[in-house]
Parts: structure tokens; sequence; C-alpha cells
């Protein structure tokens, strides 16, 4: 029985540029800190052959939003990135108005990368800047300093016309209150439309998962979650997903993609896809090793989605946009709701976990979020 339609479900391309000066202690992202001449070429041509073998995912859909992430983006030649964008383009893969972003490190931000970046079709721009608080990222052992983020920050809104959103972190050993309130007064003063404040969590696999770290203990984590919620409402700021604030409405196309349970090809060491085929949805993530990736990069470790997890899928994709999603937005954006969806959904309501109206958790279903996503269970 054919159930999904993939030729009209929205589709958003991911490239992993997965090299780092150094490996941060709290992250478990898929990185490497060991780059040499000739790599950079390599990677390409290696992510060239991944692109003409997707093909076959990618239909004859175009891309309404594509994400260089990392690693550290800003460390990859801008010659590197115009090839790719360049290619993109001569197959006819970029959308009209398509949101191309790119992640720089806070050492990268100069005018000149900035030229180089949106000469060759970057519009949008996130940089890890993390905090502003020199204590704070010597506590991260971050390779930037607290000078290098304001400069970064400088740097940006005097070159204007770029889209730019800023990566901070709550709940670091020796973050106050205060300091993490100067941190998004420092932010809001720059006028930028987009933040993504993100929690410190502490992976397994990761060098301060074998440390005795002091965090900040759950009653000041809700202190900084609710002195944020009013700092960055008093800014017209407001949340939109778990981690991201926007003003404007100015969201990330790319993250609410994700969200919205669209379609997304990753290309690059370790990158994860989303692809809608016509009996099922496919999971897929491509070797992990830089030096694996590029001897093979068409290879994909893949999972289906059939119809029996489908609605789990589903659900705890589109429970994490906070205003949540009206059933005409997801038929617009062809997203396939079963029969037995629509049954889970009035249990929801009945139950007071989901709203009447729009897709979207009460109040009550966001406090119990385990008891919300498993009536798709
Ligand atoms: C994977 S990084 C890529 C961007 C860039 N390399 C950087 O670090 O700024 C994206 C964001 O994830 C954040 N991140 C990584 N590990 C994290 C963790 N364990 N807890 C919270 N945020 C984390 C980083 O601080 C960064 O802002
Ligand atoms: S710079 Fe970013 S991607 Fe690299 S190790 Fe640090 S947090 Fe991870």
């Amino acid at each position: 029985m054919k159930v999904f339609n993939p030729d009209n479900t929205p589709i958003s391309l991911y490239i992993h540029l997965p090299w780092c000066e150094k490996k941060c202690p709290y992250c478990d992202f898929n990185i490497n800190v060991n780059k040499t001449l000739g790599d950079e070429e390599k990677l390409l041509g290696a992510l060239f052959e991944d692109l003409s073998f997707s093909k076959k995912y990618i239909l004859n859909r175009k891309f309404s939003s594509i994400y260089f992430g990392g690693g550290t983006p800003s460390l990859v030649s801008p010659m590197i990135i115009e090839k790719l964008i360049t290619k993109l383009s001569n197959e006819g893969l970029i959308k009209d108005h398509c949101e191309i972003s790119f992640e720089l490190n806070p050492k990268e931000v100069s005018k000149e990368y900035l030229n180089d970046i949106t000469n060759i079709g970057i519009n949008r721009i996130s940089i890890g800047i993390q905090s502003f608080d020199q204590i704070v990222l010597d506590s991260l052992e971050r390779n930037h300093n607290a000078q290098q983020s304001l400069i970064a920050m400088e740097t940006v809104a005097e070159f204007g016309k770029l889209e730019t959103s800023i990566d901070l972190i709550y709940g670091v050993m020796e973050q106050s209150l205060s300091s993490l309130q100067n941190d998004l007064e420092t932010f809001c003063k720059y006028n930028f439309n987009h933040l993504s404040l993100y929690q410190l969590t502490i992976e397994p696999n990761t060098i301060f998962y074998k440390r005795e770290l002091k965090i900040p203990s759950d009653e000041i984590i809700e202190s900084m979650e609710s002195m944020a919620k009013r700092t960055l409402n008093q800014n017209e700021i407001y949340q939109y997903e778990v981690s991201s604030w926007a003003k404007n409405n100015m969201h990330s196309k790319h993250n609410m993609n994700y969200w919205m349970y669209g379609d997304y090809l990753g290309i690059g060491p370790g990158a994860h896809s989303k692809i809608t085929t016509s009996e099922s949805i496919l999971r897929m993530i491509k070797l992990k090793k830089v030096d694996s990736y590029i001897k093979d990069p068409t290879k994909n470790i893949i999972t289906k989605i059939d119809e029996s997890k489908y609605d789990l899928d589903l659900a705890m994709n589109l429970l994490r946009i906070k205003n949540g999603i009206s059933f005409k937005e997801a038929k617009k954006r062809n997203i396939f709701i079963s029969k037995q969806f629509n049954q889970k959904v009035v249990t929801g309501i009945e139950a007071g976990l989901l709203e009447k109206d729009l897709f979207k958790a009460t109040p009550k279903g966001y406090k119990f979020l385990n008891d919300t996503i498993n009536l798709f269970n």
C-alpha cells in the first residue's frame, strides 16, 4: 500500500564539516582534530560522490535550506564551500530564497571571512559564542576568550546583511545567575534575531563525564530558565522550540524543517538523514570516521520506520514545536496523518494532554511529556 508521498515532502541539506582545533571536554559530536593538508579536497570529492549517490533520495526536489555544520565549518577554506554551493546550484538543487547557514567559531569571525562566505551565497551564520564571561569559557575549556566573543559580535553587527544566530550555554560549573543574565543582555544589545540557548548536558564518552563536576543544582537551573525567559521576552525574543529563541518570528527554516517532519539529506562523516519513501521513512547515518567516509561515502546504516513506529516518530518531532502545528499546516507540508494518529490525538485531548485545535501539548501535557509521547506508542 502506498502511504507516503516523497515528491511533495520538503527537503533540506545538512553538510557535516568535521574538523575542530581541539575537542571540547563536553562535546560528543562527531569531530576530528587531525586535519592535514589535502584533507579538505579529499572530503570535497567524497561529498560530491555522496551527493550523486543520494539523487535517488532527493528525487525531483530542491533544497529549501542548506546547513554547513560541524565540527567547525569556519576552519574550512571558503574555496571548498564555494565549490560545494556551485555544484548544488549547477545541478538545480537550490530552491529560491533558500536559507544557507554556516557555523563559525568566534575566532574565525572577521570582516574578510564574512565577505568571503557571503559572496559565495551564505546568508545566515551561527556563532558558537557560548558565553561572554571568561570564567564560564574557562570552565568549558573553550579555545576562544571573552574578548573574542565580543569582537565577533561587533564585527557581525558592523557587517550587517546577514541573518545571525549565536549559541549560548547555561548550567555550567562556576556560572552564576548574574553571569548568565549578562550573557543574555549582551546578546540582546546587538539586536540579532536568533538565539540557541543550550543547557550543558554531560554526555557519556566525553571528558567531563569522567570528572566530578560541580554543576548548578536543579533549583539554580530553574531560576536560570525563568530569568532567561523574562530577559528575552522583555526584548521581544520568544522561545519557539526547546533550545531556540527568535525575534520577529525569524525562526531557523532549517531547524523547523526537522521538527515539522520534513525530509533532510545529511552528507559528510556521521551525517544523519531522514528520507520519505513511498512505503516508509528511512533514518540513515553515514560512516563516522573521516577516513572511512572518504573511502566509502555512499555507505549508510539504515533504520526503517514502518507504519507501526511512524506515529511515535512523528509525535516526538512535532511536540518540540512550542506553538504547535495546525492540521492545515501539516497537510500543506504533506505530513501523513494516519487514522490511528487522529484517534490517539482524541485520547490525548480527553486526558487534557493535548490542545484541541492544533497539534500541541497543553501545559499539563508538557509537564507529563513522557505520558503525552507515549500516547503515540
Ligand atoms: C556541535 S557545535 C558546532 C559549532 C561550533 N563548533 C561550536 O562549538 O561553537 C554546536 C553547539 O553545540 C553545543 N554543544 C556541544 N556539546 C554540548 C553539550 N554537551 N551541552 C550543551 N551544548 C553543547 C556547542 O557548544 C555549540 O554551541
Ligand atoms: S568546537 Fe564545537 S564541535 Fe568542536 S569540539 Fe567544541 S563544541 Fe564540539
